[in-house]
């Protein structure tokens, strides 16, 4: 059958998947990607973590490496991400860096030498770049306060790293991406965003798109209440008031958390599908959506095996191939939202 990768070129759609720490070692899984995806992203390997062992050294050897296999497969790849704003993922160098007698000009000059040094390294690469990940505490509706944004704030930090990338890859499409949903509790999340991303846009940042990072169903909750209320009217008038102000849509990291149904896989993964191909057809009926990539191909490597286990403890099947890579209703459901679109 076409891959997903020629089914979503068909209709001017890129498809592609994480690669990174815990699956790139693994032959099979590189192939899986190689043949279904147009597109990768590394998982790990391009965030301040992976990137940065202190305040004066680089260590681009992982994110190299992807980016080599990339190119030898034709693949293009995503960049995630320039700055992770959020204090949980901010490097402990960072939390405990003397910002000396000048706070904000050191913090100014930390923030633009990471964001011009990865972004021009990338840039004859990676055409799209998460230039900031998850800013909005979805609690409070607030820009998260990090060690950079103490000194500078968080308005600041945000305008920064996007003025600095589009000076270092001035051909790339510039994304903030978070995990606001079309799940009904989600309104404060949403309303933040779309406050955040209106001052940038008043105030000139070079903001292209709105990466969605698309985790459906449920992690939180393991009553079988199906994966989740959804308000698709807010959702729709949230990617309404996104595409108004003429920024363009992805999907960044779709999966579908299944720890709410019910442990017979027939069923499992017939919902699994039905809620993928719901929530594709919704993001494609805007032409805004020009890309769609899942966070992980094969159940046997998401990062949702991390998070809380199932109440049976069975596996969770969350992505579009199984755990021996064989494709499942879900990679049915993404191949017809494609033809459909
Ligand atoms: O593989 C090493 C292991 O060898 C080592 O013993 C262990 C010690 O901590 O670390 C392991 O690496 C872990 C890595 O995932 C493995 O892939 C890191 O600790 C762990 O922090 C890392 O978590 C990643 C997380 O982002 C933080 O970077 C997840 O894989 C990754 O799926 C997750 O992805 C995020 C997106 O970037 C943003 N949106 C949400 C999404 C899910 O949280």
């Amino acid at each position: 059958p076409s891959s997903l990768a020629t089914l979503g070129a068909a209709k001017g759609i890129r498809f592609g998947s994480t690669v990174g720490l815990r699956n790139f070692e693994d032959p099979a899984y590189r192939a899986l990607n190689a043949r279904e995806c147009a597109l990768i992203v590394p998982e790990t390997e391009m965030k301040w973590v992976a990137l940065r062992p202190d305040a004066k050294r680089f260590d681009f050897t992982a994110a190299d490496r992807i980016v080599a296999w990339s190119r030898a497969n034709s693949l293009g790849v995503r960049g995630h991400t320039l700055l992770w704003h959020a204090d949980r993922w901010t490097p402990d160098w960072l939390k405990a860096h003397d910002f000396g007698p000048r706070p904000r000009s050191e913090a100014e000059r930390l923030l633009t030498q990471h964001v011009s040094t990865v972004a021009s390294r990338y840039a004859s690469v990676v055409d799209s770049f998460d230039v900031v990940n998850e800013a909005i505490n979805p609690d409070t509706g607030l820009i998260n306060e990090t060690a950079l944004s103490k000194p500078l704030g968080g308005e600041r930090t945000i305008d920064i790293a996007f003025q600095t990338a589009r000076i270092a890859a001035t051909k790339a499409q510039l994304v903030y991406n978070d995990f606001m949903s079309w799940a009904a509790d989600n309104e404060r999340h949403r309303t933040a965003i779309l406050r955040l991303l209106e001052g940038m846009k008043k105030r000139g940042v070079p903001v292209d798109a709105l990466g969605v990072q698309s985790h459906l169903g449920s992690k939180f909750s393991d009553t079988p209440t199906g994966l989740g209320q959804i308000d698709e009217a807010a959702w729709r008038r949230f990617l309404d008031e996104v595409t108004g102000m003429g920024l363009d849509l992805l999907v960044t990291e779709l999966d579908v958390h299944d720890n709410p149904l019910p442990t017979e896989i027939g069923s499992r993964d017939a919902q699994v599908a039905a809620h993928t191909r719901a929530y594709l057809d919704l993001m494609l009926s805007y032409p805004q959506t020009r890309t769609v990539m899942c966070w992980g191909l094969s159940d046997r490597y998401s990062w949702l095996n991390d998070f809380r286990p199932r109440p049976d403890k069975l596996p969770k099947r969350p992505l579009p191939f199984d755990a021996e890579f064989r494709p499942k209703p879900m990679r049915e459901a993404i191949a017809a939202a494609f033809t459909a679109a």
